[in-house]
C-alpha cells in the first residue's frame, strides 16, 4: 500500500486526478469506478479542465459507480446519479450510455445487485477504483457489520452515516435511509485502489483502517489485501 500524505485539498485533488489521468491514457478503454462524496469534487473538476485542454478522452472509457440512494430518482439533486452527471459526466466526453450507477428504484435491489455484478463481470471488471472512507470506516455504503458482503447488495445506513450525509440535505428527515452498494467484492477484484481522505476528523478512522486489525466493524480494513492500493489523504 503506498499512503501519500499531502498539504491540500487542491494537492490531493490535483495527484488523485493525475493517477485516474494515467489509467485513462494508458488503458483508453478501461473501465473506472467512481464514488461520490464531497471527497472527490475536487479530482472531479481537475479531470474535467485535463478534458477540456485535449489532455484526455473519455470518449472509450466506461464508469459503474459504486453506490446509490434507495427510491432517489436519477433527476433527483441529491441522488448519486444526479451528483455524477452534474460533477463530472456532463463536462467530460464519456458516453453517457457508458456510465453506470445503482439503480435504487429497482423494484428488486437483490436482483438488482445481481445484475448490476454481472455488469461488472461483463465489462471485464474494475481496472482502477476510486474510494472514499466514511467516518465509520465504511467505503461505498458498506457499513461496519459482523461479516463482509460480497455482492452489490441493499444496505440500511448507519445512523452516524445518516448525520454526516444530513449536510447535504435541507432537513435529517430528508436523508434516505436505505442506499444500494457495490459489495466488497467487485471492489477487491478491481486492478487498482485509489482512496482519497481529507480533513483531520478522518485520520483515526483511516489509520485504523489501514494499519489496524482487518474487521468487518472497520469496512476499509479489507483493503489491506489488495495488492494495489493508493491512498493520498490531506489533513485540512
Ligand atoms: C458517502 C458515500 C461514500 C463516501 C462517503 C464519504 O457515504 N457513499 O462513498 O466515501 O460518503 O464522503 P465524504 O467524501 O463527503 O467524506
Amino acid at each position: 500500500m503506498r499512503f501519500i500524505t499531502v498539504n491540500s485539498y487542491e494537492e490531493l485533488s490535483r495527484k488523485a486526478a493525475n493517477i485516474i489521468a494515467s489509467q485513462v491514457i494508458s488503458k483508453p478503454n478501461c473501465v473506472l469506478g467512481l464514488a461520490t462524496g464531497s471527497s472527490p469534487v475536487g479530482t472531479y473538476k481537475k479531470l474535467i479542465e485535463y478534458c477540456n485542454n485535449g489532455d484526455l478522452d473519455f470518449s472509450t472509457v466506461t464508469s459503474v459507480n459504486l453506490d446509490e440512494y434507495v427510491g432517489l430518482t436519477g433527476e433527483n439533486d441529491q441522488s448519486y446519479r444526479y451528483f455524477m452527471n452534474t460533477n463530472l459526466f456532463n463536462h467530460v466526453n464519456i458516453i453517457p450510455e457508458n456510465t453506470y450507477v445503482p439503480n435504487g428504484c429497482a423494484e428488486n435491489l437483490e436482483e438488482e445487485g445481481k445484475n448490476y455484478d454481472k455488469l461488472i463481470a461483463d465489462l471485464g471488471g474494475i481496472d482502477l477504483q476510486l474510494l472514499g472512507i466514511g467516518l465509520d470506516g465504511h467505503i461505498g455504503f458498506n457499513e461496519p457489520d459482523e461479516f463482509f458482503v460480497g455482492a452489490t447488495h441493499p444496505v440500511t445506513l448507519d445512523p452516524s452515516t445518516i448525520e454526516a450525509n444530513a449536510r447535504f440535505f435541507v432537513s435529517m428527515d430528508e436523508v434516505p435511509r436505505k442506499a444500494i452498494t457495490m459489495g466488497m467484492m467487485s471492489i477487491m477484484q478491481a486492478k487498482k485502489i485509489l482512496l482519497i481522505a481529507n480533513g483531520s476528523n478522518k485520520k483515526e478512522i483511516l489509520e485504523k483502517a489501514m494499519y489496524g486489525e482487518i474487521t468487518p466493524k472497520v469496512p476499509a480494513s479489507i483493503l489491506q489485501l489488495h495488492p494495489d492500493v493508493t491512498v493520498i489523504f490531506s489533513e485540512n
